[in-house]
């Protein structure tokens, strides 16, 4: 038997040598280590054997085996080095290849844009909410002063939906301005109400470098009781020195807006000539960003509130231009061309 075991050792060696491919590596352990094995089968008649003979040739049946197990390993390292080596070779893998990057996804510019802006206002204890993209005629005109055949109508070019009212008028539409959310959050909640509605709104118009038929507006809304032109100036002096920095000038003027009294327009200093003058702001030193005012006590109470307990300011402005005002972009259609060279800038 213990020349058997030897006689296994020396052929397991000489077919190991013969080897040259890591999956002939199998059928190899199977022949020699395997259960059905001539190795195995020594191993298990051990106990059969009168012990003298059974000490001896079990030793040397574990030797071999440990042997052949150890073989087995170092061929198998050899061969895999050897196949890697000649696959680089080949060229098959170029190590020296720079890894490829993972594409990293981003917030879009004025996704980042009202983000920015809505963390000011929470930070001056506002709340965010969203009204519906699809508006009643009620809540984006009716209820803020706008009726039917009212010129200022005019100055929203509205997308109607095609559905019409019992009285045969459309009264479905895309809405035109985040102001419509107003008298929603008066409606759903009590004073004091502070909100920020963000969002989409739909103008039928053409576009081009500085108007699409979607943009993005902010609308902001506080009622509370006592509340007074200081509060607008101050919480929006506060937004324009946060979102354009410390030194930025602010101008109010009247303005008008069917839903306020009294109305103001706001404007900056321009960014880009500091108030002396140049092409962006038309040579007056200051560009407008938002439309303002004191609730008009007549949309205070069709949203519920008694314009006797309840004063209240609003302001909206479109996003859009911010980040074109900030980063220098001379065309708003670039923000919604898909166009990743554009995008990934930011
Ligand atoms: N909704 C107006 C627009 O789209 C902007 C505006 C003006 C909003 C005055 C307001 C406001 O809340 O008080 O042109």
């Amino acid at each position: 038997m213990l020349n058997q075991l030897e006689e296994i050792k020396q052929k397991a060696a000489q077919e190991l040598e013969a080897v040259t491919q890591v999956r002939e590596l199998e059928s190899w352990r199977v022949r020699y280590l395997g259960k059905k094995s001539q190795l195995n089968g020594i191993l298990r008649s051990l106990a059969i054997l009168p012990l003298e003979e059974r000490k001896k040739t079990g030793a040397l049946a574990n030797q071999v085996k440990a042997s052949l197990e150890d073989s087995l390993k170092q061929k198998r390292q050899v061969l895999r080095e050897t196949q890697l080596d000649t696959t680089i070779e080949k060229g098959h893998i170029d190590i020296t290849l720079p890894g490829r990057p993972f594409s990293v996804g981003r917030l879009h510019p004025i996704t980042q844009t009202l983000h920015e802006i809505c963390d000011i206002f929470v930070s001056m204890g506002f709340q965010v909410v969203e009204g519906p993209e699809v508006e009643w005629d009620y809540y984006n005109f009716e209820a803020l002063n706008i009726p039917r055949h009212h010129p200022a109508r005019d100055t929203m070019a509205t997308l109607w939906v095609d559905v019409e009212s019992e009285g045969g008028e459309r009264n479905m539409l895309l809405r035109t301005h985040n102001t419509a959310g107003d008298i929603r959050a008066m409606e759903t909640m009590s004073p004091p109400i502070r909100v920020v509605i963000p969002g989409k709104v739909y103008r039928y118009e053409a576009s081009d470098a500085t108007h699409t038929p979607m943009f993005y507006q902010i609308d902001g809304f506080a009622v509370d009781k006592g509340i007074t032109m200081a509060e607008l100036k101050g919480t929006l002096y506060e937004f324009a020195r946060r979102f354009f920095g410390e030194d930025r000038k602010v101008r109010f003027r009247c303005d008008y807006f069917p839903f306020v009294e009294p109305g103001v327009e706001m404007a900056i200093e321009c960014l880009v000539c500091g108030g002396a003058g140049c092409r962006l702001c038309g040579n007056t030193g200051w560009i407008e960003i938002l439309g303002a005012g004191m609730t008009h006590p007549r949309v205070l109470e069709r949203g519920g509130l008694d314009p006797e307990v309840y004063t209240s300011f609003a302001f909206g402005m479109g996003i859009d231009r911010l980040p074109m005002l900030r980063y220098g972009i001379d065309d708003t259609r670039l923000f919604y061309s898909s166009d990743l060279r554009f995008l990934r800038q930011f």
